[in-house]
């Protein structure tokens, strides 16, 4: 599509004007797509009276999926004519990318998710040798090779057999990575000389949400939840929580890794119908953008947005109730949806 030069001009000229859009309770509601998402996306990919096309991203705790085929899915679901790029798509575990190269040539665990949708997404992150728990309660025990250690567990999406997938977590923790302890497993000579060091099995979890807006009536218990009912039961067991590395909204690294992203999404605007005359495209985009991130969870979207210093738009069509009082991290501003949240920010800029 042509990018007017109105819009290289507001992109090139001063902090360029963006928005992050949260997911679920934003934009669609389960499978439901919210009518506003459709007309707010359209305004912002040229469907106005300027025909300026404003860079957004699309930001979620969600995940399960991998993201070509969730970009896919959701450009349909929101009517986006030229496809969502993943260069505007981040979901929960987008960010595990980051640390996939790590665990290379070791053998890690990925829970949550529908069986076997996992193992394609973390193929993508170039995590070799997975191993998913299977979770039908059916199998008494998992038919891991009890001579597999390892080395992490990296939980990818709301678990559906929390019973199975704290067990087996359970198990790996607390026998150093192995699924059985010492005197139980196979006594190869290389084997039973292995260290028995502290557990050094890394657990990471990738979406604090304790809830979030299905299109179920109420909000919905998130893998934020999933990761105080393991810790509970580890607590009462061990007398102790077992350490994690908490990635999603609201944490810093992930709002970092989302401006990386929109600075990428900026550059395939720019690059968008330009026809490569010199000037046309002045370089690199070294302008930290304008950021209006759209959310419905004021403790991931809008205490995530705050601490990164973007301005922040709290919706009621998600998990926010006004009839419940103040929300507990304060925005920018609060708007009935995302369509006058868009419309609020385009007023205020300009
Ligand atoms: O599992 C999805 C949920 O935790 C939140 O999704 O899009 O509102 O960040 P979202
Ligand atoms: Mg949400």
């Amino acid at each position: 599509s042509q990018v007017s030069r109105f819009t290289r001009d507001l992109l090139q000229r001063r902090p360029p004007l963006t928005f992050a859009f949260d997911i679920d309770g934003v934009l669609i509601r389960g499978q439901h797509v919210l009518p506003q998402a459709k007309r707010a996306l359209k305004f912002l990919d040229g469907g106005n009276e300027l025909g300026i096309k404003i860079p957004y991203i699309l930001i979620t705790n969600g995940g399960g999926t991998s993201e070509t085929i969730r970009c896919q899915r959701l450009s349909n679901l929101l009517g986006v004519e030229n496809k969502i790029s993943t260069n505007q798509y981040m979901q929960a575990h987008t960010i595990y990318k980051t640390v996939a190269h790590e665990y290379a040539d070791k053998p890690v665990l990925v829970l949550g998710g529908r069986p076997g949708a996992i193992p394609r997404v973390a193929e993508e992150y170039d995590t070799v040798l997975l191993l998913v728990v299977r979770t039908d309660m059916q199998q008494s025990r998992p038919g891991f090779d009890p001579t597999t250690r390892f080395a992490a567990i990296f939980v990818f999406h709301d678990p559906r057999n929390w019973a199975f997938d704290a067990q087996i977590s359970l198990d790996i923790v607390c026998n150093h990575g192995y699924v059985l302890p010492a005197s139980m497993r196979p006594t190869t000579e290389a084997w039973s000389m292995q260290p028995e060091e502290p557990s050094s099995v890394k657990l990471y979890f990738c979406n604090p949400d304790l809830l979030w807006g299905s299109d179920y009536p109420t909000p919905r218990i998130g893998q934020g939840a999933f990761r105080v009912a393991f810790q509970s039961v580890y607590q009462s067991l061990m007398g102790k929580t077992y350490p994690y590395v908490q990635y999603g909204k609201p944490t810093k690294a992930t709002y970092a890794f989302a401006e990386q992203l929109l600075r990428k999404r900026l550059q395939e605007v720019l690059q968008e119908g330009s026809s490569g005359k010199k000037g046309d495209v002045d370089g690199e985009m070294d302008h930290t953008p304008n950021v209006y991130m759209v959310g419905d969870n004021p403790e991931s979207d809008i205490a995530g947005a705050n601490a990164k210093g973007w301005q922040s738009v709290l919706v009621k069509t998600g998990v926010y109730d006004p009839a419940r009082g103040p929300p507990a991290h304060q925005p920018t501003h609060i708007a009935d949806d995302v369509e006058q949240a868009v419309r609020w920010a385009i007023n205020r800029e300009f």
